[in-house]
């Protein structure tokens, strides 16, 4: 009998900024209902200078560390496809500004969107060996497309912190997932880029080939039917995608996808992302906890079938359990509060914020205003090093 191990906590961070999508139609000269209706969008989280990935990362994880001595953390596994540096793990920039303990190890994971999903599962694993191991699983991106690109309107940036451990106050994760990889060129960033590369419209039906796939895989090795299911998550680039994702998968169980029935399986699930945008490895988890913290429906015992993608490709589905009482370990007032709080841009100031690093590749030298409210903030690069700054504290990393 395998140890159960699952997610103990489950805490998103995004910028403190966004950036609405019927000022980014007005300023595109495009049809508001294009990015509303079509893709389901409705704002973008956009990063200040002064956030990275590590920022929101550590910002991520603060709540979790907050409540718990963090001296038990063993792990930390952080996903990622925009990173900050070639060597240096993220997650040891991580550990260092939220004074992790020594006896912890540290790595980055990627692929694309994916990266999350590899490491929650790998952490998982960890758990089931060693009940002993507290695993902190972050996922982390700014997702950055072009200006102008079709791309550019399903842009945003976030971060999930998870606790994975034998004690999942949340949801336990069962064994045997359904899983699909194929060497594609759907969407993708050479090492020289900032911003993305897609071939979109193909990016979306791989996407569905991979959903199709991996439902198979899962479906047949577990004997899974659609109704052993109560919710669905999707990785969310933009929120229209799940539902036709989802749409999909009923037409495949040869149901038919009718809207009440799309929203009551996974419309909760949508809600966070639709005024977040894309964040790439933590989507489908930022979609999690917005399932978890806005469906009014008591999900204790539910099963939860969860589909993670990333570009490149590769498609896992797994499922999860929800855990009783999992409402009281939820950080909803907060993620609320964060998510209503956030400054509106105009089209100015987000064109200011993204041409905001300039030429500090080739200088490595570069001063960074305050902006964020967030705990945690880049102060500035000197000599190519990150400086990072705890607004609370005096500890610079
Ligand atoms: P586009 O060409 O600008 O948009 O690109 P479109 O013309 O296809 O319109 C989009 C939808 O809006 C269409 O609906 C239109 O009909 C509709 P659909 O036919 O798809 O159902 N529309 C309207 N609806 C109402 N009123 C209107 C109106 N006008 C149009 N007036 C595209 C869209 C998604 C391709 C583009 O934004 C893009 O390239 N995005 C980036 C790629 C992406 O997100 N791909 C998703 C799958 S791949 C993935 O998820 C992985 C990823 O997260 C990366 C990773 O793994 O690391 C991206």
């Amino acid at each position: 009998m395998l140890t159960p191990a699952g997610i103990a906590r489950l805490s998103v961070y995004t910028a403190p900024f966004y950036l609405d999508m019927n000022d980014f139609a007005h300023a595109r000269g495009e049809d508001a209902d294009k990015f509303h209706v079509g893709l389901g969008q409705s704002r973008m989280s956009v990063l200040p200078p002064d956030e990275d990935i590590v920022t929101l990362a550590a910002n991520a994880a603060a709540p979790i560390l907050a409540d718990m001595d963090i001296n038990r953390i063993t792990a930390v596994l952080f996903a990622t496809e925009s990173g900050i540096d070639q060597s240096k793990s993220a997650g040891a920039f991580v550990h260092g500004l939220l004074g992790l303990p020594s006896r912890c190890r540290v790595i980055e994971l990627k692929h694309a969107c994916y990266g999350g999903t590899a490491a929650l599962q790998m952490a998982v694993n960890m758990v089931r060996v060693n009940p002993q191991e507290q695993i902190l699983v972050i996922a982390a991106d700014v997702a950055r497309y072009e200006l102008g690109s079709p791309g550019e309107a399903t842009q945003g940036c976030g971060a999930v912190a998870m606790l994975v451990s034998s004690q999942p106050d949340l949801l336990i994760i069962e064994p045997g997932s359904g899983y699909y990889t194929e060497d594609v060129m759907d969407f993708w960033r050479p090492n020289y880029r900032d911003t993305a590369l897609v071939d979109g419209k193909y990016s979306t039906m791989v996407y569905l080939t991979a959903l199709k796939n991996a439902w198979e895989h899962l479906s047949q090795s577990r004997q899974l039917t659609y109704q052993d299911f109560a919710r669905f998550c999707y990785h969310l680039p933009f929120t229209k995608m799940a539902i036709k994702a989802h749409s999909r998968l009923m037409k495949l169980c040869g149901l038919e996808a009718d809207e009440t029935q799309l929203d009551a399986v996974m419309g909760h699930s949508l809600a966070y992302n639709r005024i977040v945008g894309n964040s790439y490895s933590a989507s489908l988890y930022v979609g999690l906890a917005s399932l978890l913290e806005t469906d009014p429906a008591d999900l204790t015992n539910q099963r939860i079938g969860l589909f993670s993608y990333g570009s490149g490709c590769v498609g896992e589905f797994f499922t999860a359990l929800v855990s009783p009482d999992y409402r009281q370990h939820l950080y909803t007032g907060r993620h609320q509060q964060l998510l209503e709080g956030r400054k509106r841009l105009s089209f100015t100031e987000y064109l200011a914020f993204y041409h905001a690093f300039g030429d500090v590749e080739r200088s490595g030298n570069l001063e960074l205003p305050l902006h964020t409210n967030g705990r945690y903030r880049l102060g500035a690069i000197r000599a190519h090093k990150r400086l990072y700054v705890d607004q609370q504290g005096t500890s610079a990393s």
